[in-house]
């Protein structure tokens, strides 16, 4: 049998692609399992999603530490889990250089824009004010600079008259759920 990959993902709030992540994970020929699911927010939703699902996890509120504490805090609970590729689903803090520089190639994020288009907040309201003709979200590879790393994949949508960014997202977020767990396994096919 192949050892399958051990992942951990970071979550802020809600918690939907790591729930694709999860689904995906169930199938026998999926490379990666989930050995821990970690936030900085003690609140988001998707630890109990994590959790009914039998996955361990750990959550730490990030106020009042240095972004380096907290960072090593997180690392070391990634390593003593045994994490091989971190995958940051709605990871709403910025990582330090030290943090990514330790797991440099082996973390992924998604990001609900066609990048390099819209890095940072907001990005279906910038799309529609441009009048883009589509939106959508790619799968990166995290650097030190934000929203800036090698790009694997995007999914596209089309931007419909009357979008609004809540209806634009909600149609994006179809395709992060096929797209962020897809790609997360071919990435690990060709790199572990
Ligand atoms: C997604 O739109 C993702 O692209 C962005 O934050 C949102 C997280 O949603 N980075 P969820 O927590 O995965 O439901």
């Amino acid at each position: 049998m192949m050892t399958k990959a051990k992942i951990g993902i970071l979550i802020s709030g809600r918690g939907s692609n790591m729930e694709a992540i999860i689904a995906a994970a169930r199938a026998d020929d999926c490379p990666y399992e989930i050995v821990l699911v970690a936030s900085n927010n003690p609140e988001a939703a998707g630890l109990a999603t994590a959790r009914a699902a039998g996955i361990a996890t750990f959550a730490h509120p990030h106020t009042g530490m240095k972004r380096a504490e907290f960072d090593q805090l997180i690392d070391a609970q990634l390593r003593a889990a045994g994490v091989e590729y971190i995958a940051l689903a709605g990871y709403m803090r910025i990582l330090s250089e030290a943090f990514i520089d330790g797991w440099a190639g082996r973390i992924l994020n998604i990001h609900p824009s066609l990048l390099p288009k819209y890095k940072g907040l907001d990005t279906h309201g910038r799309a529609i004010e441009a009048g883009d003709p589509a939106g959508g979200c790619s799968v990166h590879i995290v650097t030190a600079t934000l929203d800036d790393g090698p790009v694997l994949a995007q999914a596209e949508v089309p931007i419909l008259p009357g979008d609004t960014p809540e209806s634009l997202a909600d149609r994006v977020l179809v395709e992060e759920h096929r797209l962020y767990p897809a790609t997360l396994a071919s990435y690990i096919r060709s790199t572990h």
